[in-house]
């Protein structure tokens, strides 16, 4: 999820491109760059860190052009670093692109390419995509572009220039947002909407799959599929920016093509309209998912591309160890079902601050899987510093590429949530799941554990994930009512079982974070043990109660608490008909895999969490007492 922005039109382009960027600095921070079409050739600074390393860097070495294009970059592939940061360049330094989106099949071009001579700077799948233009160039950028772009599997937005065709950015779409900006004499390309208002409210939201070509005289829209039939076969065209209103009369006839006006504040469009970055990344989990299993599902296998560890080295660990703290720990702790279930391994989630100050028993036969969303965690780091010192082989699931953990770790898996900005933890717990189940899926096949059968079984219904998710969020509603019913209670409890009281325990976790209402999460067998003596009439307990086979034992747990008086809110699988009887208010999720429905259960007490929160009056995105990335111990 990084942030690109093109300009080109009259006015000098960088500051232009700086001050975009500056507003998209949300969607990634680990380096930033700019290209400008110069007199003769491009021209073009980068720079890793944050945005204000580059700005420092063009104050002392300014570039002067009309057009151009610029980036910052959240980490997918390659650490960040001068090499890997945006924007790439052919080898001739004619044509440079950015790029947000992950490029799938990047390992096979690259060989191809490099087969054909290309000498590749950089590890980011991005730096295929412009050699294949520069190989394809016959004297058409836009022929060559189509022809790149061919070849690409994968998800991207894209923006190229080119030293040859100065005045012009091409663009295109493909699974990743790109809008373009329709100025007077000028013309604009965005990830995200931010980064134009300031200069025109007049918008073309690209579709899937098209090509634009923007100058300053106007915009060209094509349809990525009637290019490769030509280039006579445009779809629709100028919009008559700066172009003559005949254009934006044939636009305005165009029924895929429309000029809309924005009427959000810069604020307000950064969180794409959300009143909170936390409501923002809980809708962004189906795009978030899709993106994490993105070319790691191939022909009914899990394939990890690039990873350290062989089947055979898969094979000779005899026991796994999960570190993590608070969400990420939870995360550990469903995967300790998935591995269990699957690969047929004992394993232990333990949370890093206890970890790193335990007795380990730890040696080479040992799998430590640290997870964490910032990769920061001074006790995980800690955590994963003890066990490779004592011989054990780390494996970590983060979401921050480069960052201290998966430096220090001997293979990692990168969740590709995109930054997570609100301190409560969303769309980083689901991803981690998701991933975190391909790697048990992984171990159980190098294992030989898990019948083919039932592991494409299982990969199949993850496909449907996003769907599934999404599905779960039209939900909101009722969870609102039930949040503007329920706010002002002093106390709750979470309970579920199994693979889902990992979510009890999150969705407790989530509600006292940001709404400071005590709430406990427990396995609802425990309750009769203890807890069970809180209920009352004015105590809400939240049960997930999913089918599973713990099903019926979740329904006796119901009864129990409802014969004390109890109030109930569950969250049931869509297809229940026994749940709905017994408690007082229901939230259904589609009938999944049990090793799938904590990523779906969670997401109503997520939206509950969020809810109650902006109901008390309180900021779910900064809750007090609470950092981000917690960096010391
Ligand atoms: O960056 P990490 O995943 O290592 O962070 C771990 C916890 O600090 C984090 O999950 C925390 O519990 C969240 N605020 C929960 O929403």
């Amino acid at each position: 999820m990084c942030g690109i922005i093109g300009y080109s039109g009259r006015r000098p382009a960088v500051p232009i491109i700086l001050d975009g960027l500056r507003r998209l600095e949300y969607r990634g921070y680990d380096s930033a760059g700019v290209v400008v079409c110069g007199a003769e050739r491009l021209l073009g600074e980068k720079e890793r860190g944050r945005l204000d390393n580059l700005v420092r860097l063009l104050a002392l070495r300014p570039l002067a052009a009309t057009t151009g294009v610029g980036h910052t970059r959240w980490a997918t592939h390659g650490p960040p670093s001068k090499e890997n940061s945006h924007p790439h360049y052919s080898q001739d330094e004619t044509f440079a692109v950015v790029h947000n989106g992950i490029i799938e099949n990047f390992h096979d071009l690259r060989r191809g390419l490099e087969r054909r001579g290309v000498r590749f700077r950089s590890q980011t799948d991005t730096e295929v995509i412009v050699h294949l233009i520069a190989q394809g160039y016959e004297g058409d950028l836009l022929e060559a572009f189509r022809r790149a772009l061919e070849q690409l599997r994968g998800a991207y937005a894209v923006l190229l220039v080119s030293s040859r065709h100065p005045d012009e950015i091409l663009a295109a779409r493909h699974g990743s947002p790109l809008i373009v900006g329709v100025g007077e004499g000028e013309n604009f390309l965005a990830s995200d909407v931010p980064a134009i208002l300031p200069y025109t409210r007049r918008a073309i939201y690209l579709k899937e799959n098209r090509v634009a070509r923007v100058t300053p005289a106007g915009v060209e829209v094509y349809d990525l599929a009637a290019t490769a039939r030509g280039r006579g076969a445009r779809t629709s065209d100028g919009d008559g920016a700066g172009d003559g209103a005949a254009r934006a009369a044939r636009l305005e006839r165009s029924s895929t093509t429309r000029v809309v006006t924005i009427d959000l504040d810069i604020k307000a469009a950064e969180k794409e309209g959300f009143d909170h970055f936390m409501v923002k990344e809980i809708h962004e989990q189906p795009r978030a998912i899709e993106e994490t299993m993105r070319g790691r599902v191939r022909g009914g296998e899990v394939v990890f591309d690039d990873f350290p560890l062989s089947p055979a080295r898969l094979r000779k660990f005899n026991r796994v160890s999960i570190i993590a703290c608070g969400t990420a720990w939870h995360a550990g702790l469903v995967a300790k079902f998935a591995i269990e279930e699957f690969a047929r391994m004992s394993v232990d989630a333990v949370i890093s601050s206890e970890f790193r100050y335990a007795n380990l028993v730890l040696g080479r036969r040992d799998l430590v899987i640290a997870v964490s969303q910032s990769g920061e965690t001074a006790d995980t780091l800690a955590g994963v510093r003890e066990a490779r010192r004592l011989g054990a082989t780390v494996v970590t699931i983060c979401n921050v590429v480069g960052s201290s953990i998966p430096r220090e770790s001997n293979a990692v898996l990168y969740t590709h949530a995109g930054p997570e900005v609100a301190v409560a933890s969303t769309k980083a717990y689901t991803t981690q799941m998701a991933l975190l189940l391909l790697f048990a899926l992984r171990l159980a096949r190098a294992r030989g554990a898990a019948p083919r059968d039932r592991v494409a079984a299982v990969l199949e219904q993850m496909r449907a994930l996003p769907g599934m998710v999404r599905e779960t969020i039209g939900n909101d509603r009722t969870i609102r009512q039930i949040a503007a019913k329920y706010h002002k209670v002093y106390n709750y409890l979470f309970v579920g079982r199994r693979y889902n009281y990992p979510t009890a325990f999150e969705g407790a976790l989530k509600l006292k974070e940001i709404s400071y209402i005590h709430a406990e999460g427990y396995q609802a067998g425990e309750l009769k043990h203890g807890p069970i003596a809180l209920v009352d009439g004015s105590f809400p307990t939240v049960a997930i109660c999913v089918r599973s086979p713990v099903y019926e034992k979740m329904l006796s747990n119901i009864q129990e608490i409802k014969a004390r008086g109890g109030l109930v809110l569950a969250v049931a699988s869509k297809s229940d008909r026994r749940v709905s009887r017994l408690v007082d208010w229901l939230v259904r999720v589609p009938d999944t895999d049990e090793c799938l429905s904590p990523i779906l259960a969670v997401i109503p007490l997520q939206l509950l969490a969020y809810h109650v929160s902006v109901r008390r009056g309180l900021d779910p995105d900064r809750p007090r007492n609470l950092a981000k990335s917690v960096t010391v111990e």
